[in-house]
């Protein structure tokens, strides 16, 4: 019999506790039980970013994670960011650019944008193109992906400039 454990986190502003088993990673943890599927899992080896999340404020890869060791955390998938309106700006910019395709890797390229941009407001694009490298999308070709992060950033930086 599998071992399970005792579990209390937020998620999405929401605490809940709940039992899991001791090795459900925390990707399939937000998919399975919460329902959460904008949380997408491609290689489940950490490799292909698909599967990011915010875990107390950082970009942490899902897939690689148990859920147990998310216990007592602050936890924020792809639906929370996107109800608060924390990530409008950039889900604006992907759309005007057509920055996605099958949007497999979407939702974690807009959690590791977000990241960055609330880090580095006005990256370059190298520096774009260099902190989404794990994140990998087999679609676009990224030219499009590292235009709107451009675009969001300098939106995000004019509404600093005339408030
Ligand atoms: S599914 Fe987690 S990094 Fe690919
Ligand atoms: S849009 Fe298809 S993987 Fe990125």
């Amino acid at each position: 019999m599998m071992t399970r454990c005792d579990i209390t986190l937020t998620v999405n502003g929401e605490t809940l506790s709940r039992q899991v088993p001791v090795r459900r990673s925390l990707a399939d943890f937000l998919r399975q039980d919460l329902g959460l599927t904008g949380t997408h899992v491609g290689c489940e080896q950490g490799v292909c970013g698909a599967c990011t999340v915010w875990v107390d404020g950082c970009i942490v890869r899902s897939c690689l994670l148990l859920a147990v060791q998310a216990d007592g955390s602050e936890v924020a998938t792809i639906e929370g960011v996107a109800d608060s309106g924390a990530i409008s700006q950039l889900q604006a910019a992907f759309h005007a650019r057509n920055a996605l395709q099958c949007g497999f890797c979407t939702p974690g390229m807009l959690l590791t944008a977000q990241e960055l941009l609330a880090r580095e407001p006005n990256p370059t694009r190298e520096r774009v193109r260099e902190y989404i490298s794990g994140n990998f999308c087999r679609c676009t070709g990224y030219h499009a992906i590292v235009d709107a992060i451009m675009d969001a950033s300098n939106e995000i930086g004019h509404d600093r400039t005339t408030r």
